[in-house]
């Protein structure tokens, strides 16, 4: 099976590119800019023509939830215009599309995890702008799964691991909010689902592939604050790190955009319908603390690779 990702430099994209070429059942590609520009028709034809994909993922977007407020053109260019610029080239070509939406659409008011058939109600303009994106990917090819993701992180790019990490290295005592629940999802993880999710979409008869939207996250619920002492915790037999960790209440922690109470995803249909079920947060965690502080390699091991 031939998929292209869209978009390259983006954690994902590059979770997607460590994983996928490795394994034999899959073709990977991965073109962002300016080979490929979401909010370019010709450069998505090109890409889509030359590539010749089974299946297309969107990776690309706008993810600055805090910037969208005073940039609410681009987030809506990239994440509802580019989205459906996307699925249109690939309905044209009959190509199924998988697009990463997010827990944003909520409003956070709910006291359990959200399903998919909760009632959407974005607070943000990130929210909204991918709440747009939907509709529109919707609306441009009814070969689509929308998987909504969250609490993304990675040692591909600054993340949420990645500061807590430095920060404790450079000994800055912590203060971290403890009264917001999401699902934390560790890149490499939500790529293996995608995969499975694009493996089955090709494979099943047409009449019988499950088209919708999905939730897709790690398993468990977590805090910001659990998942710093989650980080702490990984970290002590790999480095000396001496640091204090003190949970805060969101009021303390102001934001441009305000964030969810709750923003937990129930991801039962996801688990029901292809069998993929994302591994514990702390999996996760625990694997990516490892490989950020994981020594680089020296230059005479570089040379020899
Ligand atoms: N991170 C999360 O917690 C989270 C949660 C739910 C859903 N998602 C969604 O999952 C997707 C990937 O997330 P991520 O965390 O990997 O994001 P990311 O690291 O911020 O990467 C986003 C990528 O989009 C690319 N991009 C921006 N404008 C583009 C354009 N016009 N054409 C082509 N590429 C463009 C950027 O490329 P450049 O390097 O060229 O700027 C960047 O590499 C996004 O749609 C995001 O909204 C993320």
């Amino acid at each position: 099976m031939r998929i292209l990702a869209a978009g390259w430099h983006g954690q994902i994209a590059r979770a997607f590119m460590q994983t996928a070429p490795g394994r034999t059942d899959i073709t990977a590609f991965a073109i962002g800019r300016p080979g490929l520009d979401i909010c370019d028709p010709r450069s998505i034809e090109r890409a889509l023509g030359d590539i010749q994909p089974d299946v297309l993922i969107n990776l690309a977007g706008y993810t600055d939830v805090d910037g969208a407020e005073s940039e609410p053109e681009l987030a809506y260019a990239l994440n509802s215009t580019g989205a459906r610029l996307l699925a249109e080239a690939a309905a044209r070509r009959q190509v199924p599309i998988i697009h990463i939406s997010t827990s944003y659409v909520f409003d956070g008011a709910k006291s359990s995890a959200y399903i998919e058939t909760d009632c959407t109600q974005p607070s943000t303009v990130y929210g909204k702008s991918r709440l747009a994106g939907e509709l529109a990917v919707q609306t441009a090819n009814p070969k689509h799964v929308i998987l909504r993701s969250e609490w993304i992180f990675s040692p591909f790019s600054r993340c949420f691991v990645s500061n807590i990490l430095q920060r404790a290295q450079l000994g800055v005592p912590l203060k971290v909010v403890s009264d917001q629940y999401g699902n934390p999802t560790y890149a490499p993880h939500l790529v293996d689902a995608i995969l499975a999710v694009a493996l089955q979409l090709t494979a099943r008869p047409e009449e019988e592939k499950p088209w919708g939207i999905y939730h897709a996250a790690g398993t468990g619920a977590a805090t910001w604050y659990d998942i710093a002492r989650e980080v702490l915790t990984a970290s002590e037999p790999l480095a000396k790190l001496s640091v204090s960790l003190e949970p805060i209440p969101s009021a303390d922690y102001p934001t441009r955009s305000a964030r969810s109470p709750n923003s937990r995803l129930d991801c039962t249909k996801l688990e029901r319908t292809f069998g993929v079920k994302l591994p514990a947060w702390q999996t996760g965690v625990r694997e990516c603390v490892e490989r950020l502080l994981a020594p680089a390699p020296s230059p005479i091991d570089a040379s020899i690779r």
